[in-house]
């Protein structure tokens, strides 16, 4: 079971509330209604497993006992693009792991972590709206493969840290990520988008876009100061948000 104080003693503001629980379907869905419910700014749950970990569009996210599942609450001011607190995520996460050992951490735009070509952690930011449609807050939700057995499905696609040779403890991860979050989430933004382009798995790639129903093959060219994907296509260039497409390698 994961060691709150552990987590908590090593944290360098007070800007996270941290609640460790042995279980649950998933953190984000789980700060998604307490969000609803008034939680405030900060209010960060930590779970052992997940019974139905969420990645983006709709997939499940594996989360066997032995990695860190994580979602945090921000209320952001005026207007907030889930891209963006993704790309500042991103980043805070890659400096987390690096910091702990000597792995090189790549981001594939826009939400997954690579370790030796094999994804190592994913990042889910959902909006919560208002009845009127106003965003009222983003659960911005991380889960990295620390350690543990990932399903067989992944085991040509994913890797651990463990796996990696890493060890270190979720607690002392989870301590690292959320105080260079605390900086990341307003750190300067030209700043922030420079180290995604710098730690960038896809830039000057082939790449296959996955955009509704529709499938084509593209060559990364630039991440927009706003974290879009620009591509070049056979029919020209267009710029992908996050929201719209899924890439893979
Ligand atoms: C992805 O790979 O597409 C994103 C994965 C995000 C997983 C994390 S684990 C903590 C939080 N709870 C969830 O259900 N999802 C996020």
């Amino acid at each position: 079971m994961l060691d709150r104080e552990r987590i908590v003693s090593q944290l360098n503001s007070n800007r996270f509330a941290v609640m460790v629980m042995e279980q649950t379907d998933s953190t984000n869905t789980a700060l998604r209604e307490m969000a609803q419910y008034g939680a405030t700014e900060g209010v960060t749950l930590i779970a052992d497993t997940q019974s139905g970990g969420r990645g983006r569009r709709g997939r499940t996210f594996a989360s066997p006992q032995g990695g860190l599942y994580l979602s945090t609450l921000l209320r952001p001011q005026g207007d907030a693009d889930p891209g963006v607190i993704t790309c500042r995520a991103a980043v805070a996460a890659a400096r987390a792991i690096e910091s702990l050992c000597d792995l090189n951490v790549e981001i594939k735009w826009v939400n997954d972590l690579f370790v030796a070509g094999r994804k190592v952690a994913g990042i889910l930011a959902e909006g919560v709206l208002s009845p009127e449609g106003t965003l009222t807050a983003v659960v911005l939700g991380i889960g990295i493969n620390v350690a543990g057995t990932l399903p067989p499905e992944l085991r040509d696609i994913a890797t651990t840290l463990a796996d990696q040779g890493v060890s270190l403890t979720r607690e002392d991860l989870a301590a690292a990520f959320l105080n260079g979050l605390a900086h990341t989430l307003c750190a300067d933004a030209e700043e922030m988008m420079e180290e995604s382009r710098r730690r960038s798995l896809v830039l000057g790639r082939t790449v296959t876009v996955v955009r509704g129903n529709d499938t084509f093959t593209a060559t990364a060219r630039a991440i927009t100061d706003r974290g879009h994907l620009v591509v070049d296509t056979a029919a020209g260039e267009i710029t992908l948000t996050s929201g719209e497409v899924s890439l893979r390698l």
